[in-house]
């Protein structure tokens, strides 16, 4: 049949139906947010980042569960960057024909990463958008920050579905930072500002999860990291009068040792300054870097480009923590499936990712105009990654047990399946609850559930802009909090020649909530309907979808996990 085809029909066959989409179930909707300024120049330039289809992606999950399982022979044997590279690197036939593809446009000013499986390549407006099939690149503008992104998909030739995981530089815009000010938009403390209450502090935190005074690092060559996406700085001089109004009772640094991208000389961020004055309050003494990326081209993904950071860079602080998360169902399972195996590949290192859980609780999507269902959040959703919720202080102005923070995000992912670690703990929860639980309609009960653990979150202080701001709140607040005490729990194995705790969830689902304050009361926030009536899921003993297992009894904590 096929050779009795005029040859000019096979050719339209192929050039009009021969194309498939990468990205099918991507969001392509501009953020009411953003303001359209104009279609951009043909002769503009363009940097797209190519993700290259790797390979035995099967071979490194089972890696990672090997490494991270404590119970393995393989326990804490770490790849070095250039062993995850050969496991991962995409074939000779994926680079070349990828390569070939780019070639064919006139696409030559590509650079590549360690493991070979990210190209971001520059090129024209035009040249993007004969490659990439159905896109159109427009300005847009928010809080004078511009991006370059098509609000119509692309497709590429189907030659080439099979070597590409995703393009990144088209679509996904920077997501808004997690809303720090809740207290000032709800008025939930306005009337509470007379009462005096000190709020949150590095004493405050250091005394509720036991922290002494020796318990700060003391290993040269240990070290963690915040990253920041949004155009926000942190600025060095908040970061010194923090911590010369607040850190007088334990050893300290006051400078962050490594600054990976441009740090902007513009005003600082709140969020920023939270991350870096609070790592370096529970991980005190321990050299501290901020990876900030507002995007260095305007058709940039400052997430992604983050993650392509990671894979070419063979020396990292041991723990991360990222305040940053979009709806899952605004992103492409393509492009979380890949940012998932990203997040593989740290943990195979021995790199412990920490992400906050959101401050929307189950959050709200509304699905018709009668039905909503909860709305999951990724990163926070990825099984390979530790997720940190958020907590008060029972009695406010005291340092008392914690229940739940009512906007603590917490729940079922619909992408990522329920890992095996936490099928017990979570099914444990779903049984010990089911009569009180939201309808099943709202949720997926197969789905990977977050948070694993939690911190206050609840009423901190931050100095930015030269000035301490009080009644900072938000999973921002916790995910710093966790990730420097695992910072020094990372210090104390070093120096028992141990290996650092890498992805620490198998680990931490073993314990069963051992060394962990169980958060017991509250429940957090959720969709506004008759059904749920703003109630998502509540807290519980032992593990629950709204704290995880509680928050950390430091010197408990630190003895489990010193164990081997
Ligand atoms: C990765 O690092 C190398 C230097 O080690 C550099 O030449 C290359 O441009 C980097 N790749 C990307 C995508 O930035
Ligand atoms: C830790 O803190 C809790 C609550 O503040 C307290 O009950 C406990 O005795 C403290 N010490 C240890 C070692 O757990
Ligand atoms: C702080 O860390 C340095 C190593 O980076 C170490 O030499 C020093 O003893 C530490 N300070 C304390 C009080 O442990
Ligand atoms: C830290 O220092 C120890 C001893 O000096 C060394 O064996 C180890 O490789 C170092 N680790 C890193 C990440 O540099
Ligand atoms: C529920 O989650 C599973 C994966 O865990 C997924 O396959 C399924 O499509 C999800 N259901 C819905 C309604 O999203």
């Amino acid at each position: 049949m096929k050779t009795l085809l005029p040859f000019t029909l096979l050719l339209l066959f192929t050039t009009l139906v021969c194309s498939g989409y990468l990205e099918y179930d991507q969001d392509v909707l501009v953020p009411v947010d953003w303001a359209h300024v104009g279609r951009v120049s043909p002769t503009e330039e363009l940097e797209l980042t190519f993700a290259l289809k790797q390979q035995n992606v099967g071979l490194l999950e089972k890696t990672l569960r090997l490494l991270s399982d404590p119970d393995s022979a393989q326990y804490g044997k770490y790849l070095s960057l250039e062993e995850v590279s050969s496991l991962v690197r995409p074939t000779e036939l994926t680079q070349k024909f990828v390569r070939q593809w780019l070639q064919s446009h006139g696409v030559t000013n590509c650079q590549t990463t360690h493991t070979q499986d990210f190209l971001q390549c520059t090129m024209t407006a035009k040249v993007a958008e004969t490659l990439l099939q159905g896109i159109k690149f427009h300005r847009f503008i928010r809080d004078g920050h511009s991006v370059v992104r098509s609000s119509s998909p692309y497709s590429v030739h189907e030659t080439v579905l099979e070597h590409l995981d995703f393009v990144g530089g088209v679509h996904r815009f920077p997501p808004r930072g997690l809303d720090l000010s809740k207290t000032s938009s709800n008025g939930k403390h306005k009337n509470s500002m007379a009462w005096l209450h000190l709020g949150v502090t590095p004493a405050i935190l250091r005394a509720r999860y036991n922290l002494t005074a020796a318990d700060v690092g003391s290993v040269q060559n240990n070290s963690q990291a915040v990253a920041q996406f949004l155009e926000q700085y942190y600025h060095p001089a908040d970061l010194a009068e923090f911590m010369s109004m607040f850190g007088r009772s334990f050893q300290h640094l006051s400078k962050v040792d490594q600054v990976v991208g441009t740090q902007g000389a513009g005003k600082a961020g709140m969020e920023a300054s939270l991350d870096v004055e609070y790592i370096m309050s529970t991980g005190a003494n321990i050299s501290t870097w901020v990876f900030t990326n507002p995007g260095r081209h305007e058709s940039q993904e400052p997430f992604l480009q983050w993650m392509v950071l990671l894979s070419n860079m063979s020396n990292l602080p041991w723990v991360h923590t990222i305040s940053y998360g979009d709806d899952e169902d605004s992103l492409s399972t393509a492009y979380m499936m890949r940012i998932n195996t990203e997040f593989m590949k740290a943990g195979v290192r021995g790199i412990s990712l920490l992400f906050a859980s959101g401050d929307s609780g189950a959050g709200c999507r509304h699905l018709t105009k009668e039905a909503n269902s909860f709305r999951p959040s990724f990163p926070a959703s990825s099984p390979y990654v530790t997720t940190v919720g958020g907590t008060s202080f029972k009695n406010p102005f005291k340092v008392s047990y914690e229940v739940t923070d009512y906007i603590s995000g917490g729940g079922f992912s619909n992408v990522f399946k329920m890992p095996e670690y936490q099928a017990s703990a979570v099914n444990g929860y779903l049984k010990s609850v089911a009569a009180s639980l939201p309808p099943q309609t709202y949720f997926n009960t197969t789905g990977r559930a977050y948070p694993d653990m939690a911190a206050l979150s609840d009423n901190y202080w931050v100095v930015t802009n030269r000035v301490p701001i009080p009644w900072v709140s938000g999973t921002s607040a916790s995910t710093p909090v966790v990730g420097g005490m695992l910072s020094l729990i990372n210090d104390r194995r070093l120096l028992k020649g141990l290996p650092v705790l890498g992805f620490l969830n198998p680990r931490l689902y073993k314990l069963k909530g051992q060394a962990l304050f169980d958060v017991t009361e509250g429940c957090h926030l959720s969709c506004l309907d008759e059904q749920v009536q703003g109630k998502g899921f509540c807290a519980a003993p032992s593990w629950d979808p709204v704290t995880g297992w509680g928050t950390p009894n430091y010197p408990a904590l630190l003895a489990v996990l010193l164990e081997k």
